[in-house]
């Protein structure tokens, strides 16, 4: 059998040899006719295919201006302030149980996110473990929205945060869940958002019962915003380093005037040193290097700024209009509405009911990093979250958490309803069935250029080596 085989193997390969030679043979009178044709091919296939990148590149370029998109900004940071920001960002003595820092939703090891739908907050089983390792303690609910990534959030375009856009700064005037107890030295959307986290019961403070455990925040009521911060202050001053750092970064201010709008000031210093980058593909071509974005991603982006209109909402430099839009996006997890368990987006801050359902555009910086998408993590892939833009009625109604949805403890957390799902697609803002098949693709390839080089390694120095409480969340889960 093996002598057989080896046999017609080595016919085949006589045929070849044969047959090559005669071909050789037969053609090689004209071989020089043939070497000039083919040059002229070539050179007039590179002309046609640089017209057409030309081509490209100059419709590209024009959409761009003509839609305001410019390089994104990073301002520079006061050194001091970034310290302590930095500290005060990976340290859990800013929650009520000491088991929850910033970093645990936001760490760089999950590209300021948590890779997860929906994280846990305050009260885990497996304190400075995070993301898929960060076990929800007994009786705690998930955290009702997707932890956003924090990247580029200290740029000047910023004027609101979070995804309803609660706390704002739009034509200078401040809004914040605080109302007039938020003190008037915050002036950006991202100073302003770091006095909530502290506030927030499942993120950081913990639940009224945890003050028998020696949480001094939770048992302050609810409303009593300056509470909560003056007792964290008192914390932080208790200790002797951060009452040097604080000394350091703000050396103007007497200690006895220090309040938790300095450590917010801080903590927005070092998020927007630390999570500001504006060297993606994307920007440098936007800056004028043509070569920096691939021809497929200069496709995706002909279709994003063109006929996929993705710019009239993912607009301007931060690709979002900052506005709110109704997607008709799946429900999922507690909500943030304690009698229906549903989360009704902006209508939640406004009450107007041409807000309900409606999300903040998110800014796409790095997002092909920072699943699982949407506000509440319900799709798990970017082609999801493209087909879902393109066609909310089919995406929602055959939505499928046990393939498309990341955790599988969430699954039991869909809220299916026929009667819902009429209710939020009657004011769905998208629909563009077009997009499908090769378009997904180029619109995710145009995705990818907005991911900074090298994201990972450059996220490496942000983790301090200590903080000083000695409770870092460096995401290590501690042995008991
Ligand atoms: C338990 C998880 C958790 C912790 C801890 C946490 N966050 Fe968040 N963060 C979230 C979630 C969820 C949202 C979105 C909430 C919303 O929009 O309603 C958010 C929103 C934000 C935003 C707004 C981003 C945007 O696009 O508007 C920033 C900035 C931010 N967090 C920074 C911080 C800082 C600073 C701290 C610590 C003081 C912190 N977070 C602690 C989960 C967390
Ligand atoms: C009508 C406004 C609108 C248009 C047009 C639009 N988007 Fe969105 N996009 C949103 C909103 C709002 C969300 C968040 C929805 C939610 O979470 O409920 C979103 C979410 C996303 C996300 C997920 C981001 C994240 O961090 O979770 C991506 C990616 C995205 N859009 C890309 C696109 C692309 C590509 C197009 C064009 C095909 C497009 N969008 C068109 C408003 C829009």
């Amino acid at each position: 059998m093996r002598c057989r085989s080896i046999f017609f193997v080595e016919l085949i390969a006589a045929f070849v040899v044969c047959f090559i030679l005669v071909c050789e043979i037969g053609f090689a009178g004209d071989s020089e006719n043939r070497r000039a044709y083919r040059q002229g091919q070539s050179e007039r296939q590179s002309q046609s295919s640089r017209q057409n990148s030309n081509d490209l590149d100059s419709r590209l370029s024009r959409m761009l201006s003509e839609n305001n998109v410019t390089p994104i900004d990073t301002p520079s940071q006061d050194s001091n302030q970034v310290l302590l920001g930095q500290a005060l960002f990976f340290d859990r003595i800013l929650s009520g149980n000491r088991d929850t820092a910033c970093a645990t939703c936001h760490h760089s090891l999950t590209a300021t996110s948590d890779a997860l739908a929906l994280g846990v907050g305050t009260e885990t089983e497996t304190p400075g473990a995070i993301s898929v390792f960060r076990v929800r303690g007994e009786g705690r609910h998930f955290v009702p929205r997707n932890a956003p990534d924090i990247f580029n959030r200290g740029s000047e375009h910023w004027h609101t945060a979070f995804w309803d856009g609660r706390a704002s700064t739009t034509d200078g005037v401040i809004v914040s869940p605080a109302g007039d107890q938020l003190p008037s030295e915050l002036t950006t959307p991202l100073q302003i958002q770091a006095m909530f986290p502290v506030t927030s019961r499942d993120e950081m403070r913990g639940l009224m019962e945890d003050a028998a455990n020696g949480n001094e925040l939770a048992a302050i009521d609810d409303s009593d915003f300056t509470g909560i911060w003056d007792a964290l202050m008192v914390r932080l001053l208790a200790n002797e380093t951060y009452r040097e750092m604080f000394a350091a970064a703000f050396p103007d201010v007497a200690e006895g005037d220090l309040g938790f709008q300095h450590a917010a000031i801080a903590i927005a210093a070092f998020e927007t040193e630390a999570f500001g980058m504006n060297d993606s593909p994307f920007d440098r071509y936007v800056g004028g290097d043509a070569d920096a974005l691939s021809h497929d991603a200069k496709k995706g982006a002909l279709l994003f700024y063109g006929s996929a209109n993705c710019v009239s909402c993912h607009s301007g430099t931060l690709l979002t209009d900052q506005q709110h839009h109704n997607l008709a996006v799946p429900q999922l997890g507690p909500g943030k509405d304690p009698v229906s368990g549903l989360d009704f987006g902006r209508f939640g801050v406004t009450g107007a009911s041409n807000d309900l359902f409606k999300f903040r555009t998110p800014a796409l910086r790095n997002v092909a990093e920072t699943g699982p998408w949407m506000h509440n993590g319900a799709f798990s892939s970017l082609e999801d979250v493209i087909r879902h833009h393109a066609d909310p009625e089919q995406s929602l109604t055959s939505y499928d958490p046990e393939v498309q949805l990341f955790q599988p403890d969430l699954r039991d957390l869909v809220i299916r309803d026929e009667g819902l799902n009429e209710w939020m697609l009657e004011g769905v803002d998208m629909n563009d069935d077009s997009l499908e098949g090769n378009r997904v693709r180029l619109l995710v390839a145009f995705l990818e250029s907005l991911t900074a080089p090298d994201l990972q390694a450059r996220l490496d120095w942000v983790v301090p080596s200590s903080v000083p409480s000695g409770l870092l969340e460096d995401g290590i889960p501690e042995m008991n």
